[in-house]
This record gives C-alpha cells, sequence and structure tokens, in this order.
C-alpha cells in the first residue's frame, strides 16, 4: 500500500510554510500528500500555543483522529509546531495514540525519526534548537508546492521576550538564514510559477545576516526580489515597530514591486502597556513611521494586531488604543484577549476582569470593522489590480487579491490563474470584495 500524508495546520503564516515544506521532505521517504484524513497512514498536526486552550485543541484533534481510526489500522500520529515544543514529552505521556513529537527547529530529522519509528515503533520527542542545520537541511529538500503567492521564512525565533508572549521559548532564538540561500529559494518558487513572495519571520525586519564584510538586511532582500524576472508582489510580516529601520521604510520608495500594505503589530495605543508589555517603543514612534510612510506614497495603509485587557490596563489606556485607531485608521487588524501563556512573566501578573476585558474587545473590534468595511466599500465601481490565486471550484468562480491583500471574487476563465488583472469592483462586505472581470482593460501578462 501507498504511503499518505494528511497535514492539518494550526497558528501563523510560518506554520503554513513549514507544512509545506514537511510536505515536501516526507516525499523523500515515500510519503505523497493527500487531501483527507481517511485516506493517509501518516497524520501530521502542526500545533499553536499562543493563545489559551492550544493544548486542549491538540488534543481534541487527535482524538477526533482516534475515533476516525477506530476500526481501521491506526496511521502514524505525529504533532509538530510550537505545542509540540512546548510540551514535548509530556504529549507522549498523556496521549498514547501520538507517536512522535518534533518541534519547529528539528525538522530535519523527521525523516530519520519516521524510518525509525517504522522499524522499531519507539515512540520519540525531538525538540533541540538546531535552527541552522534545519534551513541547511531544507534548502536542499526541493520545493514540490506550486503556488501564485508562496510564503518563504527569512528569520525565525525572537529575541524580544515581549512579557506576554510564548514564541521566544517555542521557536528559539532569532536566526537569520544566509541571504543567497533565500534568493535561490525565491528563485525556485518563481519557477514553479509564484508571482507573489511573502517573506517571513517572527520578527521579519530584524533580519540581519553578516557575510565578510557585508551585512545584508530585510531592505537589502526586498530590493534584490525586486531585480527578479516573474515576482509580480513582494510583502513581509510580521514586523516590529523598533525595527522599521529608514533602509526598509526607503524600500516603499525605490520599489515597484513591494505592496503598500504595512502589517505592524503595536499592540496597545498607551505607552504605559507597552512599557508593562516590553515592546521597548513608544506610541509617538510608530505614528511617526506611519507619517513617514504616508509621505512616501499617499496609498500606504497600515494593519496590525491588538492585545486588549492587559494587566494595568485601565480605562485611560484603552481609550488610549481607540485614539491611535482613530489616528492611523488600521484597515484590518486582528484584536484579541490577553491570554496568560505558561512560563511567560505576564502569566504571573493580576488579570484584570474578564467581563471588562469582553467589552473593551467589543468596542475595539467594532471600531476596526468599521474602519476595514469604510475602506473596503472605497473600491466600489472602481477597478483594482488583483492576482489571480485560484478558482473557488464550488462557486465556478476565481480568487485573488488586491494590493491591500483583500480577498476578491470574480468570475473569469481559469487561464487567469497566476496573472495580475484588472477587476471592477460590483459589491462589498467586511472581508471580500466582489467584482467583475473588465477586459476593457488590458491585463498585465504575468
Ligand atoms: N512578532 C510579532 C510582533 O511582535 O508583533 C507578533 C507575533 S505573535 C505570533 C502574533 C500576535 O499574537 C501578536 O501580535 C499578539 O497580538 C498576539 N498574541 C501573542 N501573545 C498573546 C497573548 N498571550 N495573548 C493574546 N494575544 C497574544
Ligand atoms: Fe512575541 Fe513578537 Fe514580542 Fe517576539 S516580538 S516576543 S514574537 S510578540
Ligand atoms: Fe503560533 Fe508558533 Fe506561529 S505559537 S503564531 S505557530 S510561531
Amino acid at each position: 500500500m501507498s504511503k499518505k500524508v494528511f497535514v492539518k495546520t494550526f497558528g501563523c503564516q510560518m506554520n503554513v510554510y513549514d507544512s509545506d515544506k514537511i510536505t515536501d521532505t516526507l516525499k523523500n521517504i515515500g510519503y505523497e500528500k493527500s487531501e483527507d484524513l481517511d485516506s493517509a497512514n501518516c497524520f501530521v498536526l502542526n500545533t499553536c500555543h499562543i493563545r489559551d486552550k492550544a493544548k486542549e485543541k491538540v488534543y481534541h484533534e487527535i482524538g477526533r483522529v482516534r475515533e476516525a481510526f477506530l476500526n481501521k489500522k491506526k496511521p502514524l500520529v505525529i504533532v509538530v509546531g510550537c505545542v509540540a515544543q512546548a510540551e514535548n514529552s509530556e504529549m507522549l505521556n498523556r496521549e498514547p495514540y501520538i507517536d512522535l513529537v518534533i518541534g519547529p527547529q528539528s525538522y530535519h530529522k523527521l525523516n530519520e525519526t519516521i524510518l525509525k519509528f517504522e522499524k522499531n515503533k519507539q515512540k520519540n520527542e525531538i525538540t533541540d534548537f538546531d535552527t541552522l542545520e534545519k534551513f541547511n537541511y531544507l534548502s536542499k529538500i526541493q520545493n514540490k508546492n506550486s503556488k501564485v503567492s508562496s510564503f518563504l521564512t527569512i528569520q525565525e525565533g525572537c529575541d524580544k521576550f515581549c512579557h506576554f508572549c510564548v514564541v521566544p521559548y517555542t521557536r528559539g532564538p532569532e536566526y537569520s538564514r544566509p541571504f543567497n540561500q533565500i534568493i535561490d529559494e525565491a528563485n525556485r518558487m518563481v519557477q514553479n510559477g509564484s508571482k507573489e513572495i511573502i517573506l517571513l519571520g517572527q520578527n521579519v525586519n530584524a533580519y540581519r545576516y553578516k557575510e565578510v564584510s557585508k551585512e545584508f538586511r530585510l531592505s537589502d532582500l526586498i530590493m534584490s526580489l525586486e531585480k527578479i524576472n516573474g515576482i509580480e508582489r513582494i510583502r513581509y510580516t510580521t514586523s516590529h515597530p523598533r525595527d522599521m529601520t529608514k533602509d526598509l521604510l526607503d524600500c516603499y520608495k525605490n520599489s515597484k514591486k513591494l505592496m503598500p500594505l504595512v502589517h505592524l503589530p503595536i499592540q496597545s495605543g498607551s505607552d504605559k502597556i507597552l512599557k508593562l508589555m516590553n515592546r521597548k517603543h513608544k506610541v509617538k514612534e510608530y505614528i511617526s513611521t506611519f507619517n513617514y510612510l504616508k509621505k512616501i506614497n499617499e496609498k500606504i495603509e497600515f494593519s496590525s494586531d491588538f492585545i486588549i485587557g492587559y494587566p494595568g490596563e485601565e480605562i485611560e489606556d484603552f481609550e488610549n488604543t481607540i485614539k491611535l485607531i482613530d489616528t492611523i485608521k488600521f484597515i484590518n487588524s486582528f484584536s484579541f484577549i490577553f491570554s496568560p501563556r505558561p512560563g511567560t512573566t505576564a502569566s504571573k501578573l493580576k488579570p484584570i476582569d474578564e467581563k471588562i476585558s469582553k467589552v473593551r474587545l467589543k468596542i475595539i473590534q467594532e471600531k476596526l470593522f468599521g474602519y476595514q468595511k469604510l475602506k473596503n466599500k472605497s473600491f466600489e465601481n472602481k477597478y483594482i489590480d488583483v492576482l489571480v490565486e485560484n478558482e473557488i471550484k464550488e462557486q465556478k468562480k476565481l480568487f485573488g487579491r488586491n494590493i491591500y491583500m483583500n480577498s476578491v471574487i470574480f468570475e473569469g476563465s481559469k487561464s487567469l490563474i497566476g496573472k495580475v488583472v484588472q477587476v471592477k469592483v460590483v459589491k462589498t462586505n467586511q472581508n471580500t470584495l466582489i467584482g467583475e472581470f473588465s477586459n476593457k482593460y488590458k491585463f498585465k501578462a504575468a
């Protein structure tokens, strides 16, 4: 019987990138990618630990797999990602259905660990921080995923230790991949049909790679990708406000392919809360980054992340967050109630009343969604550039994104996939722009 692997992914874009790499890696030991769990004999669960109930979600998921395979041969069950790193051997003790637990910096050991397990059925847990080896190994694995828009991890881990965050513990210390390794990978993605590259890192703008006397930064990567024929769009995420250096900001002057949406999480509009969070920057500096970019290009828009109800958040702090939202008018954002994470500094602080947090979250989200809807509405009856990513089979429609990452749905021929086309927006809602393909305008061949 052929070997098949089904990978389920929770969490951030980096997990999506990792899951693709895992599928590519497993091909080398005979596992083909399966689109459904039922036909798989290996189940990989890629996990996220960022907010509460992360652990429970994992065990719940494993329970569902056990049920699905009740009358069938048990699949090989592997837990990877940030919960794997945080919980390590605990997972094997608590849930005997799990066979292997492998942390994010040990994916280069996946194949040998699986092969060993196939022979001796011995459960194993690998959670070393071996980032250099991992990327050396994974960069040699051929990318077999052909996607119009591709994630590309350039930096991993974090040394910033914001008091609320588990990432420095689950992803380990900051590591920047060699410059040429990244450019080679981008070229391979383009050969496989990618038109958009989204550079990834937990602190993507902290990217620094030294070679002899030259230090490469994110700005160098952007300007090098700019020169690759076939790349139409460049994005990067997630950035930290402290690392928005001038060379990076000036890419918005010098690059034609860098998209005008800046995702820059601030978490709170109160300096007092930013200090308590250990963010090490002030609201004023954030606004001045915004103003600098707006001067370069009026079309540039911001999106952000907010944590509501952080320990110590008083009504004035909350009002300052509202004020900041009114100043920047973010066009898209994520907002969450603070969730105490094990091992972090903030988990020891006195939490604020949950009811208050819930009310504040509702107010913030209404405000954020208001600006989001307003921006979307401003596209109505206008022609926008859309990079067509795929077909929504059930609706027989095409799916793509505009320059601000908004989802756009319209009718058109499948031959448009991979091209930047012009679409007239006819209707909008909070999350989607509905459009019509405009053949009045000549589309740019990709
Ligand atoms: N490195 C990015 C930065 O510094 O902004 C953030 C990366 S984190 C994976 C994504 C988002 O999750 C954060 O921006 C924050 O809003 C949210 N987050 C992280 N820890 C959280 C916690 N303990 N409770 C609630 N939200 C949290
Ligand atoms: Fe977490 Fe981002 Fe802070 Fe790092 S910079 S600790 S990833 S929130
Ligand atoms: Fe989650 Fe780990 Fe990403 S905790 S957000 S999967 S870095």
